[in-house]
């Protein structure tokens, strides 16, 4: 097999990372290509030294731009790379739109493609991500999917079942991994919270950060949270934009930081006694560390961080948000874990790549 891995924005690398070292354990040479979606130190460049991650083969370069750009320069840059390289297979992860944009080039010049984190479904169609879900798992060979219920999506929109594989999450490998490796000194010792509780937050959603009025309500509630627990709020790019106009005068136990790296963001869920979230990965990874979590949007594609976690979808209602959290403080955590996120997808993932599924 002469795989070509793909990676573009920032959950991509946690995916990755566990997947190329499985496929060299195999005796594999797997080529990654970072399509340079997301490009920036704190978000691409120290994933990779985070996670030890290959130098990429190539990166396309592809940067900022409108959902239509971004992924009609993958394709074209990604068909360019794939006329000049050996490649056999294409594998893709996630749901960002360098990995529609691959899987689209990969199976119209007749590459079979994998998708690992196949079968998720919010069933919100104005979620982009949910538009490239749907698109990808039509078209790609090999479904991997990280649980029950994305089996049971991609069975109810007819993908034949010698496609539908089950392997686990494969971020939850990196996150086993990452445990073990906690910074001398992370960002929670630095603003002198160690010890302390503290809440977690993080919001990049565009369909809440992109509407000022929207997120300067779920701020105001989050300060208003703060005098009762310190919140720690990385801001994401998206939303750093969007946060310098809001006119909301925050407490000093409000504490803004630019996105932290992996290692970091990892210590500060651990210790976090609570996280607010509206990314996939952040609803997945509290629900391994066991620390509740509270999703500020109206879905889920990861149910099973409800059915088996310590995830609660709260939607975006800013004072229902501001009462639940202070009300699970004192509620006990789910200790239930969904089968499979056991830190060894990533081998499971190379062990179905043996066999290539039969389309219909
Ligand atoms: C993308 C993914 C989203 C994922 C998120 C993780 C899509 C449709 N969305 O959203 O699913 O959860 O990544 O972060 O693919 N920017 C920088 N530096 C960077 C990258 C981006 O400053 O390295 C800024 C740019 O101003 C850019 C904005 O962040 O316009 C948004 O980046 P973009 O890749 O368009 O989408 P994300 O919101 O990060």
């Amino acid at each position: 097999m002469k795989p070509a891995v793909i990676a573009g924005a920032r959950p991509n690398f946690v995916k990755v990372g566990p997947l190329l070292k499985a496929l060299r354990r195999a005796g594999i040479d797997p080529k990654l290509v970072h399509t340079g979606q997301h490009y920036d130190e704190a978000m691409s460049a120290s994933f990779f030294t985070d996670l030890d991650i290959q130098n990429p083969d190539a990166n396309l370069g592809i940067g900022s731009g409108s959902h239509a750009h971004q992924t009609a320069a993958v394709m074209d840059a990604f068909d360019q790379w794939l006329n000049n390289n050996d490649i056999d297979t294409v594998i893709v992860v996630g749901d960002v739109n360098s990995t529609l944009a691959c899987t689209l080039v990969a199976v119209k010049r007749g590459l079979p493609v994998a998708h690992v984190e196949a079968g998720l479904r919010s069933g919100d169609r104005t979620m982009p991500e949910e538009i490239n879900r749907i698109l990808v798992d039509s078209v790609a060979d090999w479904l991997l999917t990280p649980s029950a219920d994305a089996d049971e999506n991609l069975r109810n929109e007819g993908a034949h079942a010698s496609r539908i594989q089950r392997v686990g999450n494969i971020m939850v490998d990196s996150l086993f991994d990452a445990r073990g490796r906690r910074p001398e000194v992370t960002t929670i010792d630095r603003l002198g919270l160690t010890d302390q509780p503290y809440a977690l937050m993080t919001l990049h959603r565009a369909a809440l950060v992109d509407d000022q009025i929207k997120l300067a309500e779920v701020i105001t509630a989050m300060n208003t949270l703060s005098e009762t627990l310190p919140v720690v709020f990385p801001v994401h790019p998206r939303t750093a934009s969007m946060m310098s106009d809001l006119g909301v005068a925050l407490s000093s136990r409000f504490h803004l930081t630019a996105p932290l790296t992996y290692l970091d963001f990892v210590a500060s869920q651990a210790g976090a006694a609570i996280v607010l979230t509206d990314s996939g990965g952040v609803q997945e990874e509290t629900t391994c560390l066991g620390v509740r979590c509270l999703t500020l949007r109206e879905s889920t594609e990861r149910p099973v961080t409800v059915t088996h976690g310590t995830n609660e979808v709260v939607g975006v209602n800013p004072q229902f948000a501001l009462e639940r959290a202070l009300a699970r403080l004192t509620e006990p955590v789910s200790d239930r874990r969904p089968e499979l996120w056991d830190g060894n997808t990533a081998d499971r993932v190379v062990a179905a790549l043996q066999t290539r599924p039969q389309f219909q």
